[in-house]
């Protein structure tokens, strides 16, 4: 079981609701931030509440949806700890948990079907970080956030 926040904008809304719908089915725990209609909305406003979620820890993972999956990423990384790849197929799924350590999912609503969005989130779901070699990596991406925050933390 894996607690899971899910954010959706207008684009993505649709595909979020059968993610959510199927993340229960499978036994998992779901907070959704929205949106909860088709009504056009801002995908920053969401992808930074599901992000922040992840980073403190309130849930182990975050799905985010949008048109393409690229602007909720984008915002998404902005989080410090976060590590959000926008994925659409099963092999960058694979490589985003296995290499990546990613925390957060970002996938197109318009890019990708229903049952296409549902291998990727199974896969993303099951696959583990491989460590070793890749922990190094991942431990350079958090060095060179930290040079960023700390100085922006520094600045007068
Ligand atoms: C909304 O039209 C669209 O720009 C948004 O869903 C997303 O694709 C942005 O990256």
């Amino acid at each position: 079981m894996t607690s899971v926040a899910l954010g959706a904008d207008h684009a993505g809304w649709e595909l979020k609701e059968a993610l959510k719908a199927w993340l229960f089915d499978q036994g998992h725990q779901v907070l959704d931030f929205g949106t909860h209609s088709p009504d056009p909305v801002d995908y920053p406003d969401y992808a930074a509440q599901v992000a922040e979620a992840v980073a403190v820890a309130k849930v182990e993972r975050g799905i985010l949806v949008c048109g393409t999956g690229i602007g909720m990423a984008i915002t998404a990384n902005k989080v410090p700890g976060v590590r959000a790849a926008a994925c659409s197929d099963l092999y960058t799924a694979r490589m985003s948990r296995e290499h990546n350590d990613a925390n957060v999912l970002a996938l197109g609503g318009r890019l990708m079907g229903r049952e296409m969005a549902l291998e990727i989130v199974k896969a993303w779901i099951e696959t583990g970080f491989a460590g070793g070699r890749h922990s190094g990596r991942v431990d350079k991406i958090s060095a060179v956030e930290r040079r960023h925050t700390d100085r922006a933390a520094s600045d007068p």
